[in-house]
């Protein structure tokens, strides 16, 4: 349960960002604002009648939608603009790094070029207030041949990519259909993770860990339904990037208090907390643990592990890693002092 002290701290303690869709942050007020400047027609007559249309019953119902919604970004200024929305909105709540996902594929679909995409996202990384990184999604409802396309067409920006992931519609595309886009990528040097176990069953998380070699498993929440994989996953301490509201919204959960996130730090699994949509779910990274503690038995301990494991789990120079796991000892420390 949330008291204001803990609710405070939620807010103000340092954390990092780990599982982002830059796309999933376009705020209906964004899209139409972008829709208007670029004279693209929307199916929808307000920004509230869009809003409305957030009603989800599973992946696919809101990946419909999520698609539909980036349809309005063509310009790099477009990219631009989403991407430092979510950079402020993450600083106003305390991320002190963020490693973002962008959806190269949903743009160059539509006749939009990488470069674009990519020198609009990564100049307002380069711009924006807090430390942020870039992770290339394919999409696993192509092809393999077009995810190894897209990464050929990725290699003039591989200075601006840290990694590669794997998202959209999980059941039916299971992570082998990429094994030799995978092995290409850790080949160039890129970091691995992809999206397993969200909707997809703990099959899943074991295939993208021996066939792709992840480094992260995000969501993953599925993966208590298997003993010998949540032992696994301890023994090699892999991190889960855990996104609560989406959860509810997806209908993975009923409601937050069936949310598994405090038996997985229970089992000693290394679970972080993120926003994954925030446009579309309902909040950004705050809300999401405030949801949480709010609805499950997570204390100010829970607090502390939560952030510990948000900076361990990066994509990070280890020095930079130690500078900001001190920062939210002392945090932590200064604040239970008080
Ligand atoms: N793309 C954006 N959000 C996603 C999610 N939660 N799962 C799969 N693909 C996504
Ligand atoms: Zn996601």
């Amino acid at each position: 349960m949330l008291n204001e002290q803990l609710r405070h701290m939620l807010q103000a303690m340092p954390k990092a960002e780990l599982h982002i869709h830059i796309e999933g942050s376009l705020e209906p007020e964004l899209i139409f604002e972008l829709a208007q400047r670029n004279g693209v027609s929307l199916p929808y007559a307000s920004v509230e009648a869009l809003r409305q249309a957030y009603a989800f019953t599973d992946l696919q119902s809101f990946l419909d939608i999520y698609y539909a919604g980036a349809s309005v970004l063509l310009t790099e200024q477009d990219f631009y603009d989403m991407t430092m929305a979510y950079l402020r909105r993450a600083a106003a709540d305390n991320v002190r790094h963020a490693e973002i996902f962008f959806d190269p594929q949903t743009h160059t679909a539509r006749g939009v070029p990488f470069q674009t995409v990519i020198d609009g996202i990564w100049r307002a990384c380069q711009d924006g207030p807090i430390s942020a990184t870039l992770i290339m999604c394919f999409l696993r409802h192509l092809s393999e041949e077009e995810a190894i396309a897209t990464l050929e067409e990725a290699l003039p920006f591989r200075d601006k990519i840290i990694g590669v992931g794997l998202d959209s519609s999980e059941v039916g595309h299971p992570p082998e259909k990429f094994a030799r886009v995978f092995e290409r990528a850790r080949n160039l040097g890129l970091h691995l993770v992809a999206h397993a176990g969200e909707e997809g069953p703990p099959a899943y998380i074991e295939s993208a860990l021996d066939v792709l070699n992840v480094e992260r498993i995000d969501h993953g929440v599925r993966c208590l339904e298997d003993a010998d994989l949540t032992a696994r996953l301890v023994r090699e301490q892999m991190a889960l990037t855990v996104c609560p509201l989406s959860n509810i919204k997806l209908r993975v959960f009923d409601v937050m208090g069936d949310s598994n996130l405090r038996r997985l730090l229970d089992a000693g699994l290394v679970a972080t907390v993120n926003s994954d949509d925030p446009a579309y779910f309902g909040g950004y990274i705050n809300d999401n643990y405030l949801a949480a503690f709010d609805a499950l038995p997570l204390d100010v301990h829970h607090a502390r592990q939560l952030a510990k494991n948000s900076f361990a789990a990066a994509f990070l120079e280890p020095e930079r890693k130690r500078a900001w796991l001190a920062e939210v000892d002392a945090f932590f420390d200064a604040a239970q002092a008080a």
